[in-house]
């Protein structure tokens, strides 16, 4: 993994959306792909002028997905704008009802009051909705899936059959938490898990990515700093997250974790808690993730795990202080993992402590959201 800070990505439009991993399938496919892509689905990306919708460009492309006409939705106030995607101008539309017709699979990402507006329309009319909100993920009948983890939960849902569907990706914190926990879950089963996030600004959208910018240079300028999207200075401070209080003292954020862990381990029984801080970085999460386990799991044994994990790689060099950084994870696809060690306050191998970091725009949402799509096809 590279340690070079990758520069913020930024709203521009009509600039390339070039991938930061070139595919070297680009060239010598170039007519497999052309044939692929006529035969390909039609997608629409909602909410694409975004952090995650800017990511939805770079993952489809990154992944070579196979698509015959891609529309790019957004608001009122992006539509007539001009964005460019695979050396192709496209105009950025304004989100209608009848952005739909003709689409087979809608990627979501403009907010959950647009995914409830909308995306019931589109799967009425035969769309695939991956949806990046939090609108749908504790409905029965949506699957909430992270595909390394629970794929099966994608069952008999494919684009062609005329049918549409409601899909959720996790949030971002609960992804990159179990792409680690899980494995070691299947091998151990976790009885409680104990989480705390460091959040990245990117979490919060392009703006948030901004406003952390913008104050760094104030507050560096002895001026006061600009506080638009988070209430309090958020450079060179950290603060709970800004997700809602709830009556429980939890956040809406940390029960997320909570509830969606027991959805997608389809384990109501697993114990989990959880406290969510957002910290002044630009991009990728990073959580302290320690587990309790119903059978006996030693640190050797769990870095095998985890160094066979897909999605997952281990950074764990103790001799040299190396562990996961947000910095390296960037733009990554895989999760890093380290810290891995024995929880000394549990007797015997029953309690590992990890620490956990991945680029939440990508793993955490586009990343997650277009490989659930490939799933569908
Ligand atoms: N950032 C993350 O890491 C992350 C991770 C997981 C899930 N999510 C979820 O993904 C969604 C978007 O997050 P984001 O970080 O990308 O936010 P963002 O950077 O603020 O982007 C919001 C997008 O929604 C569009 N939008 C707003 N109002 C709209 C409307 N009335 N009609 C159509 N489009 C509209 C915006 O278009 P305009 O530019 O035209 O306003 C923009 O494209 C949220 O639900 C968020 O919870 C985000």
């Amino acid at each position: 993994m590279s340690t070079a800070f990758s520069p913020i990505p930024r709203v521009h439009l009509r600039t390339s959306l070039s991938p930061p991993h070139p595919s070297p399938r680009h060239f010598p496919f170039a007519r497999i792909r052309a044939s692929l892509q006529e035969s390909g689905p039609s997608i629409a990306v909602v909410g694409v002028t975004g952090a995650v919708g800017q990511e939805f460009l770079r993952v489809l492309s990154d992944r070579d997905f196979p698509y015959r006409s891609i529309k790019m939705l957004a608001s009122k106030r992006s539509a007539g704008r001009s964005i460019s995607f695979q050396d192709k101008d496209y105009l950025i539309e304004e989100l209608t009802g009848d952005s739909f017709d003709g689409v087979d699979v809608a990627l979501f990402s403009a907010g959950g009051s647009i995914s409830k507006a909308f995306g019931p329309v589109a799967a009425s009319k035969g769309v695939m909705v991956v949806d990046n909100s939090s609108a749908f993920r504790m409905d029965d009948g949506v699957p909430l899936v992270i595909p390394e983890v629970n794929p099966e939960a994608l069952e008999g849902l494919k684009v062609g059959k005329g049918k549409g569907a409601i899909i959720a990706n996790p949030n971002c914190s609960t992804i990159i938490c179990l792409m680690a926990a899980t494995p070691l879950h299947r091998h151990a089963t976790v009885k409680r898990m104990v989480v705390s996030t460091y959040q990245a600004a990117s979490g919060a959208g392009a703006a948030a990515m901004e406003e952390l910018e913008l104050q760094t240079r104030e507050v560096l300028e002895g001026k006061p700093p600009t506080c638009n999207i988070f209430k309090e200075q958020y450079a060179f401070n950290l603060f709970s997250h800004n997700a809602p209080v709830l009556p429980n003292g939890y956040n809406e954020e940390e029960m997320k974790m909570v509830k969606e862990t027991r959805k997608i381990w389809n384990d109501s029984n697993v114990k989990v808690t959880a406290t969510c801080i957002r910290v002044p970085v630009m991009r990728a999460h990073a959580e302290s993730v320690n587990l309790q386990f119903q059978n006996p799991l030693d640190e050797d044994k769990a870095k095998e795990i985890l160094k066979n994990a897909p999605g997952v790689v281990v950074i764990d060099d103790r001799a040299a202080n190396h562990f996961p950084t947000p910095l390296e994870v960037s733009n990554k696809d895989d999760v890093a993992v380290g810290r891995i060690r024995r929880d000394v306050s549990q007797d015997g191998n029953y309690g590992l402590d990890i620490f956990v970091c991945g680029d939440q725009i990508r793993k955490g949402a586009a990343l997650n959201a277009v490989q659930i799509a490939e799933m569908l096809l």
